[in-house]
């Protein structure tokens, strides 16, 4: 058989170029307002955890609601639980019952999701949980044999459902493939019986995923069925993985707390500011930023996190073009702090540098360690001009900077390089006499 997936270059063109997703852990948990997790970590016996399902009653237009967030937060593409771990399909199964259809909402929210997706031109994702802790065979593998090749079917038939009734799907983002008797990250309850076998032998993972692009040849699949497939995603920090060509996105919470559904009153939230941060910090090593919301049990997106998405898409329409579309160009090496990193993060389009300011320094921002010479350099958001002048040791003085940081914070400086900028390696202790030359 020939393989009928696109190459995968083309494929992952438009992600490489997205840079910002919204990612959205909701199901019927967002009713308790503790998290995606509460069935493991509060240790609720089935029959206590079941009954969310007929309280999840979601409002008639999250869907098309959430998509226009979405957009407006400026995400390329947005990536939904479709099934947590817990169970729960928001999708129509044959599978089994304890599903969005045959619960509380008594309808398909991934179909309204997909079509809403599309309707604000992103691209659709679907995050799916290999894993299950309904089966008692999960916890316990060894008594309860004959349920380890259902729950393996289950997920085939889940994948096969998903990826053939709902149009063209973008990105199948897998999560926690564990094995049967082995600790998920988080969870807890059992004792250790991991069944001896490969992730990826377990589930199958190469077969499903072979039909899953027979059936979606432009699909993007992430690296956690067991095998590495499209692309990395590292969780809450930057982890990089020594492959400097493989596609990579960090996916990160706004709260501190190990949790990605709702929170009734989340204590420790991220500022803005550290969220652009952390958004940059991926951006310029050439990572994808996933930002998680939890929205409530009826599907919206409310307090702080609606607050923040606003701030970023206000953000993002001032200085969009210092993120889309952006690519590496040498001035980092590795995920270390980099030149006048005490200042701020570059992020490169060819010769142009955008450098988004963390500290506002008062006149002028110093340019160190970073050639060649500068042409020009401007206030992005209002389109300023500033002066720049040559300082010895190939360092560039960038002055008319005012006073107050311009707004939105934080400010984007836009930098023409003469070419596209590269790291300018120091030996010696000539610069300490002002007689570094590169
Ligand atoms: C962690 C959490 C899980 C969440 C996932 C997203 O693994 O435990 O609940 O879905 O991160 O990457």
């Amino acid at each position: 058989m020939t393989d009928p997936s696109v190459d995968k270059e083309q494929r992952l063109e438009w992600f490489r170029k997205a840079k910002l997703g919204m990612f959205v852990h909701w199901g019927c948990y967002s009713v308790a307002g503790r998290g995606e997790q509460l069935l493991n970590r509060d240790m609720m016996p089935f029959d206590e955890y079941a009954p969310l399902a007929d309280e999840f009653k979601p409002d008639r237009e999250w869907a098309p609601k959430l998509a226009r967030h979405a957009r407006q937060m400026g995400a390329k593409y947005v990536a939904l639980t479709t099934r947590h771990h817990d169970g729960y399909c928001l999708f129509d199964t044959a599978t089994h019952d304890f599903n969005a259809v045959k619960t509380g909402p008594g309808r398909d929210l991934i179909k309204e999701f997909a079509d809403a997706v599309r309707a604000e031109g992103m691209k659709v994702g679907f995050y799916y949980s290999v894993h299950t802790w309904r089966w008692h065979g999960f916890w316990d593998p060894e008594g309860y044999p004959d349920e380890l090749p259902k729950m393996v079917d289950e997920m085939h038939a889940q994948l096969e459902e998903l990826m053939s009734n709902y149009g063209k799907i973008d990105v199948l983002w897998y999560d926690c493939s564990n094995v049967p008797g082995s600790r998920p990250p988080g969870s807890f309850g059992y004792r250790e019986s991991r069944i001896e076998m490969d992730n990826a032998k377990f589930w199958r993972s190469a077969e499903i995923n072979a039909r899953i692009r027979e059936l979606q040849p432009h699909i993007l699949i992430n690296n956690r069925s067991g095998l590495p497939e499209d692309f990395g995603t590292p969780e809450q920090s930057i982890k990089l993985d020594g492959e400097p060509d493989r596609a990579w996105e960090l996916c990160q919470t706004l709260n501190y707390a190990p949790n990605w559904g709702y929170l009734h009153a989340s204590q420790a939230d991220k500022s803005f500011g550290e969220v652009v941060y952390n958004m940059i910090s991926a951006v310029r090593l050439g990572g994808n930023f996933l930002f998680n919301v939890g929205p409530d049990g009826e599907g919206h997106i409310v307090g702080n996190q609606l607050k923040v998405l606003e701030q970023l898409g206000r953000w993002m329409d001032a200085y969009g073009e210092a993120v889309y579309d952006t690519a590496p160009t040498g001035i980092y090496e590795g995920a270390g702090q980099g030149p006048s990193y005490h200042y701020g993060m570059l992020t490169c389009k060819g010769s142009t540098a955008y450098m988004t300011l963390f500290y506002y320094p008062p006149n002028p921002l110093v340019i160190s360690r970073i050639g060649p010479g500068i042409r020009s350099a401007q206030i992005l958001a209002t389109g300023k001009e500033l002066s720049i002048e040559p300082m010895r040791n190939a360092r560039w003085k960038i002055s008319g900077l005012p006073a107050v940081p311009p707004e939105p914070t934080p400010p984007v400086i836009k930098i023409e390089f003469e070419a596209p900028p590269h790291l300018l390696k120091y030996s010696g202790a000539k610069w300490l006499d002002g007689e570094y030359v590169c």
